[in-house]
């Protein structure tokens, strides 16, 4: 385990609770009061050590009312009675796990025999979420002065990371050697860690080991290139793609056969007679439909097994894009035999508050059981002579060269740490906050809201919200936003052309032009919306902080100057530079 930090261990700090003669209370709201010692001389070291006692207090109160389990000899009563460390004595023997306590930042941690931190659980699986982010709220340079919390709101792009998948990244490190490739013992925990991982991501799908693979990869995008490369399909084979895709799930199919794009409705929202028709009009030759578990840019949740199961009927398979969907929803493959099964998903662990460089193709096993791989080389065969080469089975010669056994061990913490959570209260955090947030922007007049109809309910989805402000560009919003109230949101068209050009309703002679600017190395016209995008630690306070700014914004009140860069498209605040090397530099 990482070297616990002396100062926070609560056997000495209930030392230094004992030589004071403190005495804990808890009053009735739960709240952990100290009464300081009378005499003078230990005035100084009660200064000192009565922040991380508290702390310490505040932990015991929290964990003793979260556990079912007898963790303390007796009630509330006891909390009241007995001095600290008589508490802390008494939970140590009760509770027979944390034989090593840690106090952390977070109450609601401990660290355990086994060295590794995990969280308590709570009767409110969301409660302590937000401090369990690293970096949440760090203060960020503000124009005119002063520093605000940074909030937020590009959670669709990348989430931060989970202080456990650090965590355990951290302990890992000691052990880190070559994966599959060692005979130490070094190398044989880091091949178990990355056997583990996955099959904790099979299992975070509802996969089985049988009927499917789990392919690492670096994130969605090389997930799906990797299976247009593998899935045998012919140059005028079709596979039906959703005008809602983000690229990655859009270009690699345009290059190896005939795509055709199933149409959205006004809101956004796949149209599902137009890809009934779809499957007609190419019937036998429909080899794949390739949609998106939730779109990136209005947050809308196609019904993927409805579509699944008309996928099967029409002879076809289907991968779902679930780089958007996975870190908020339940993700369930299904049996092969289940006719709304998923035949493929891809994840990506960096919008799953596990930053490390890491992604999954979950496939059918048998699409990987022919064919050569993708790439070639260590790792990926059985035995080669100067004219044989014998691949070994998938997924090794699917995972070319070292794996990124890191990553893999992040997206494993981080989908355990999710799961205990639990999905279902983080899709009703979400839902709940996002519509909190739509009707605070739609109290703001000049703001047009796109994607998901008023009426559709929060089941149909996700927390990613596209707007645009009358006459101000969206670039400009998002550069006040970040400039003078340290919010972080995207802008542009989020990497799905067809479908944000669809939803601005842009017609042909307009993109043309926009391509010609383009082409001059002029994005200034590019158009775009502006996007929020909550992650499961957001809060309804940061909700009101970005209302209040678009509200001033869109009254034309900002206090810097701002100009155009042609070559980018970005608006930056004239004589103002806030010097990014004083935060972070190699
Ligand atoms: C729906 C969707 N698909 C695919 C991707 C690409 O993911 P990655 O950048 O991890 O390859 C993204 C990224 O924003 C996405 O939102």
């Amino acid at each position: 385990m990482p070297a616990a930090n002396p100062e926070h261990e609560v056997g000495s700090n209930f030392d230094t609770t004992r030589h004071g003669h403190a005495v804990a209370h808890r009053n009735v709201t739960g709240k952990a009061r100290v009464r300081l010692p009378a005499s003078r001389a230990h005035q100084r070291c009660w200064a000192i050590a009565s922040r991380t006692r508290v702390k310490v207090l505040r932990f015991f109160v929290l964990y003793r009312r979260t556990q079912s389990g007898p963790i303390c000899c007796s009630s509330a009563r006891c909390l009241r009675a007995r001095s600290a460390w008589q508490l802390l004595r008494c939970i140590l023997r009760a509770a027979a796990v944390p034989a090593r306590l840690a106090c952390t930042n977070n109450p609601m941690r401990l660290i355990y025999k086994d060295g590794v931190a995990r969280t308590a659980t709570s009767a409110d699986p969301m409660h302590g979420v937000r401090s369990r982010i690293v970096g949440v709220g760090e203060a960020v340079p503000v124009l005119g002065g002063g520093k605000r919390p940074y909030i937020n709101f590009d959670n669709a792009a990348s989430t931060p990371v989970l202080r456990e998948v650090l965590d355990s990244v951290n302990n890992f490190m000691r052990w880190y050697s070559s994966v599959h490739r060692g005979s130490g013992f070094k190398s044989k925990i880091s091949s178990h860690a990355f056997d583990s991982a996955r099959r904790i991501v099979c299992d975070f799908v509802g996969g089985n080991a049988r009927e499917h693979v789990v392919i690492f990869g670096k994130n969605t995008s090389e997930a799906i290139n990797k299976l247009a490369h593998c899935m045998p399909l012919e140059r005028d084979d079709v596979v039906l793609l959703s005008l809602l895709e983000h690229h990655s799930n859009d270009l690699p199919w345009r290059a190896k056969c005939r795509v055709e794009h199933i149409g959205a409705d006004a809101h956004g929202g796949l149209d599902e007679e137009a890809y009934q028709r779809l499957l007609e009009k190419h019937k036998g030759r429909v080899k794949l439909v390739a949609v998106t578990g939730a779109s990136n840019v209005t947050g809308h949740v196609p019904d993927v097994h409805r579509l699944a199961r008309k996928a099967h009927e029409a002879g076809a398979q289907i991968l779902v894009d679930c780089a958007q969907l996975a870190p908020h929803r339940r993700v369930d493959v299904g049996r092969l035999s289940d006719p709304a099964h998923l035949d493929y998903v891809s994840i990506s662990a960096h919008k799953m508050y596990a930053p490390f460089g890491t992604g999954a193709l979950i496939s059918r096993r048998d699409t990987f059981e022919q064919g050569e791989p993708e790439y070639r080389g260590g790792g990926t065969i059985e035995f080669v002579t100067l004219d044989t080469v014998d691949w070994a089975d998938t997924p090794d010669r699917d995972e070319a060269g070292s794996p990124n056994v890191v990553g893999a061990v992040a997206l494993a913490t981080a989908i355990k740490e999710l799961t205990a959570i639990g999905m279902d209260a983080i899709a009703r955090h979400e839902a709940e906050l996002t519509t909190y947030a739509l009707d605070k922007l739609r109290a703001i007049g000049p703001l047009r809201l796109y994607g998901p109809s008023k009426t559709d309910t929060a089941a149909d989805r996700l927390g990613v919200i596209p707007f645009t402000l009358e006459a101000v560009s969206h670039f400009q919003v998002a550069a006040v936003l970040s400039v003078e109230w340290g919010i972080g949101v995207r802008n542009g068209c989020f990497c799905a052309h067809p479908y944000a050009m669809h939803l601005l309703d842009m017609q042909d002679e307009a993109i043309q032009r926009i391509r010609t600017d383009l082409r001059m190395q002029d994005r200034r016209t590019l158009p775009g919306m502006v996007r929020v995008s909550f992650g499961m630690y957001n809060t309804r306070n940061e909700v009101d902080v970005l209302a209040e700014a678009l509200g001033q914004i869109a009254r034309g009140r900002y206090r810097g100057r701002y100009e155009q860069d042609r070559r980018s498209g970005e608006f930056r605040p004239i004589g103002w530079q806030p010097g990014f090397a004083q935060y972070f530099e190699l």
